[in-house]
């Protein structure tokens, strides 16, 4: 059943974009800037990672570059969630290729006991110098959507050093010294809640939560060592911003999730769009969720994947289209600005 409620985290994704509905499903890609466009990587050429975030100018042009090229409903800020991490102290390097490493990872209670308080205006201006910038550019033309890590999923790199699959530091952290994780947890979402909140000062005008790797933890771990800290921090941004909440791997985790909070539900593609919004509510949106592997492939094949989630969202407001989790670096620019394209064409309505 549509439901007029399900529409108000589309109005309000809408009213972000201060104009008029659009008579289309909008779409916007998680790291729809990236190594697959060759103008980042002319750029990037240029810059170390980290410098290109911390020179205004050219992440505000890596922040511009998909809107006009893809042709997607908004843009998201260049920068990155793992920023506020470099004045703990604790060595944050984007290493070539890898990912990023932290070569002091914090793994004991010692070591959360001797965290600094994290001052994110000194950290990150140029952050907020970038959302200023991009807001100026885009002049209201689509929407700037800004970021951060949630605290679970910034503390899995601060934990483990880097990427991981087990997540066996950070679990043993966790489990071991409860009492250490949930001071971790709060110097975290107090420094996110200050990372979104001087994003929308600047002029963003909605933001996402990555959870990215949430899916690691049982329901009952979640319940208890995640959802009191995604709540406070939910409820810390600024009212009347939207907040996108997602995570991947999630499907145990969904009603969970939307409990803590959010406007709208970031899904992966590891669930039924349709069934994963009946189970979250349909007074919340929800975002998604195609396969980012799907856009490997031929043109004909992307059109039916993106048919079959327009198919379970049904036309109803608060449906954002996107990918399920980032683009890959190996993805054809053409195929997603025909993905782009084909979401517009086929959910055009009256
Ligand atoms: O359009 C966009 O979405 C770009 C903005 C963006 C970046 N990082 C830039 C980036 C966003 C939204 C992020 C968030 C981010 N960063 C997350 C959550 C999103 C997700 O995909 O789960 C995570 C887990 C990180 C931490 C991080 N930063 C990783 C794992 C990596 C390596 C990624 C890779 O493909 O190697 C980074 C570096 C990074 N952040 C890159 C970009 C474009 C690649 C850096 C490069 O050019 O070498």
């Amino acid at each position: 059943m549509p439901s007029d409620e399900g529409g108000r985290a589309d109005a309000l994704f809408l009213r972000a974009a201060r104009r008029q509905p659009t008579p289309v499903t909008p779409v916007w890609l998680m790291r729809q800037a990236g190594r697959y466009l060759p103008e980042y990587r002319a750029l990037r050429s240029r810059y170390a990672f980290l410098e290109l975030c911390r020179t205004p100018e050219a992440a505000a042009e890596v922040t511009l570059q998909p809107v006009d090229r893809l042709g997607v409903d908004a843009a998201i800020l260049f920068a990155d969630i793992l920023l506020i991490l470099e004045p703990l102290g604790r060595g944050l390097e984007f290493g070539k290729g890898e990912g990023p490493v932290i070569h002091r990872p914090v793994r004991s209670e010692a070591d959360v006991k001797a965290l600094p308080a994290i001052d994110v205006d000194a950290a990150v201006p140029f952050v907020f110098e970038t959302v200023r910038l991009v807001t100026r550019a885009l002049a209201g033309r689509v929407p700037l959507i800004g970021f951060a890590g949630a605290p679970f999923t910034v503390a899995s790199y601060l934990v483990e050093g880097g990427p991981s699959r087990d997540y066996l530091h950070t679990k043993r952290l966790m489990y071991a010294s409860p009492g250490a994780w949930t001071r971790l947890m709060e110097i975290l979402a107090s420094a996110t809640a200050r990372y979104l909140n001087g994003q929308i000062a600047a002029g963003a005008d909605a933001v996402q939560v990555f959870d990215s790797w949430i899916g690691v933890l049982s329901p009952d771990d979640y319940r208890t060592f995640v959802l009191p800290h995604m709540r406070a921090l939910i409820a810390a941004v600024t009212p009347g911003t939207p907040v996108i909440h997602f995570g991947t791997g999630t499907a145990a985790l969904l009603g969970l999730m939307r409990e803590a909070g959010g406007d709208v539900i970031g899904l992966d593609w590891r669930v039924d769009l349709d069934a994963a919004w009946d189970l979250v509510g349909h007074d919340v949106g929800v975002q998604g969720n195609l396969d980012p592997a799907v856009l490997l492939a031929p043109p004909a094949v992307i059109r039916e994947r993106v048919k079959a989630i327009l198919e379970r969202a049904a036309g109803r407001p608060g449906h954002i289209f996107n990918l399920g989790h980032g683009v890959h670096r190996e993805t054809p620019v053409d195929h997603v600005r025909a993905m782009v394209d084909l979401v517009h064409e086929l959910s055009a309505r009256g």
